[in-house]
């Protein structure tokens, strides 16, 4: 697959490393073009999976359009951030891109990048589709600018079953005491390194489902909206207890992606990740039948909730195509077809439980009932300069294990870039 000019110089310029950008130079759109340029992370397995199911749709509510891939590889837009960010710097959005319902959003909707869907909201009926909550994490100022796709949690524990099986574990452990119990048995039975991790925000999530079982969901909200402290014994404490759980988990994790991870867990390496449910439906479409979930133990009922949506960048070259690709994801029939292969439920209220998997049919039920929290690396709880500073104090944490300065890192992060008193 060829790199367009100008994405290649891009990845150049980061020095990063991506798989696939689908968009080739060829296929440039431009004025007057039919092509929607659809912009996300989602280029493999059960991502792409999502993504085709959204397109089948598209391409016949959309029949006058045609879809343009512009997938950059990399979890939770570890590369695609950079690249939107280049583009966007440069007056040079794709049609439309994926971004994260809460504050991430709020960082496009702040610079100026994005039009007000207001109006087609009204003209889609859109308006009531959604929960009122969801809504309002994508609402500034009374303008709403995006249109989300569904809601994916954040918070599951995945296993291999057999190797549990192995460990002599039946049950899923609902504290992090019993947690530990079963890791040392499966220690016991001969996995080294029981809990697979990949890199920064992988490793983000982990500390996140780690803080929800100490301070619960109430505090745990605070951390983000600045009624907790991060200074405090309790945070001590929960930084402490990761740094045990680490030395549970793979040595090589910061060079890991969560799909290598992932991989640890298909090959009987390690018995447990804690990850998204965009994991079931990646372990769905590679074919892999042995492995069970559980909420992350400790986190009871609460949900840890993120969103996808779309916008209508300033400057998109195809404002009516990208309409349509818009209508589609907010439709009924846009989100049966995307959440049905992504792993997530739909956003929408009104979509049956009918021909989703087995995992989804349970979260549709628990997001219910459930207590919701937000997600920092995945933009509902915060910004990405935020985002990017936690990462990289956690990277460190990964490797000097220094306690202290963790807590200060967070700290100073949250002093930075949280809200201001
Ligand atoms: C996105 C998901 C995606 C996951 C892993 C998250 O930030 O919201 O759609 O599957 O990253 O790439």
């Amino acid at each position: 697959m060829r790199l367009s000019r100008r994405v290649a110089a891009v990845a150049v310029a980061f020095g990063t490393m991506f798989a696939t950008v689908a968009c080739s130079s060829s296929e440039e759109p431009g004025e007057g073009s039919k092509k929607v340029e659809v912009f996300t992370w989602w280029a493999d397995g059960g991502e792409k999976a999502g993504l085709d199911g959204l397109v089948g749709v598209f391409k016949t509510d959309c029949a006058g359009f045609e879809f343009l891939n512009g997938a950059v590889a990399g979890g939770a837009g570890s590369n695609a951030k950079q690249v939107l960010a280049s583009r966007l710097q440069q007056n040079d959005p794709p049609d439309t891109f994926q971004a994260h319902a809460g504050a991430e959003l709020s960082d496009y909707i702040n610079d100026d990048q994005l039009e007000d869907l207001s109006a087609q909201y009204t003209e889609w009926g859109l308006t009531n589709a959604f929960p009122k909550g969801l809504i309002d994490n994508l609402t500034v100022d009374g303008k709403i600018y995006s249109v989300p796709a569904n809601i994916h949690r954040a918070n599951v524990l995945w296993s291999n079953k057999t190797v549990l099986a192995k460990a002599g574990i039946t049950k899923d452990a609902t504290t992090l005491d019993g947690f530990f119990a079963d890791l040392d048995k499966l220690k016991a039975s001969g996995v080294a390194a029981p809990l697979a991790l990949g890199k920064d925000w992988t490793q983000q999530m982990l500390f996140e489902a780690l803080l929800i079982s100490k301070l619960g969901p109430e505090k745990f909200n605070g951390l983000w909206n600045g009624t907790t402290s991060w200074t405090g014994a309790d945070i001590t404490d929960a930084i402490t207890t990761y740094k045990r759980l680490l030395t549970y988990t793979n040595k090589d994790r910061d060079t890991f992606d969560w799909t290598d991870a992932e991989k640890l867990l298909m090959d009987g390496k390690a018995a447990y990740q804690l990850m998204g449910d965009w994991e079931a439906a990646d372990l769905d479409a590679k074919g892999f039948k042995d492995y069970g979930w559980s909420v992350f133990p400790g986190n009871g009922n609460t949900f840890q909730w993120l969103a996808d949506s779309f916008v209508l960048p300033k400057g998109a070259k195809n404002a009516d195509g990208t309409k349509c690709w818009l209508k589609t994801v907010g439709s009924a029939t846009g989100q049966a077809a995307f959440n049905q292969k992504k792993g997530s439920i739909p956003a929408r209220t009104d979509v049956g439980t009918d021909g989703f998997p087995a995992y989804q049919q349970a979260a549709m039920a628990d997001w219910k009932t459930a207590t919701q929290v937000p997600s920092c690396p995945h933009g509902s709880a915060c910004a990405q300069t935020w985002q990017g500073a936690v990462g990289s104090a956690q990277g460190k944490f990964s490797s000097d294990g220094d306690v202290a300065a963790l807590q200060k890192a967070l700290a100073s992060a949250a002093a930075e870039f949280g809200p201001k008193k």
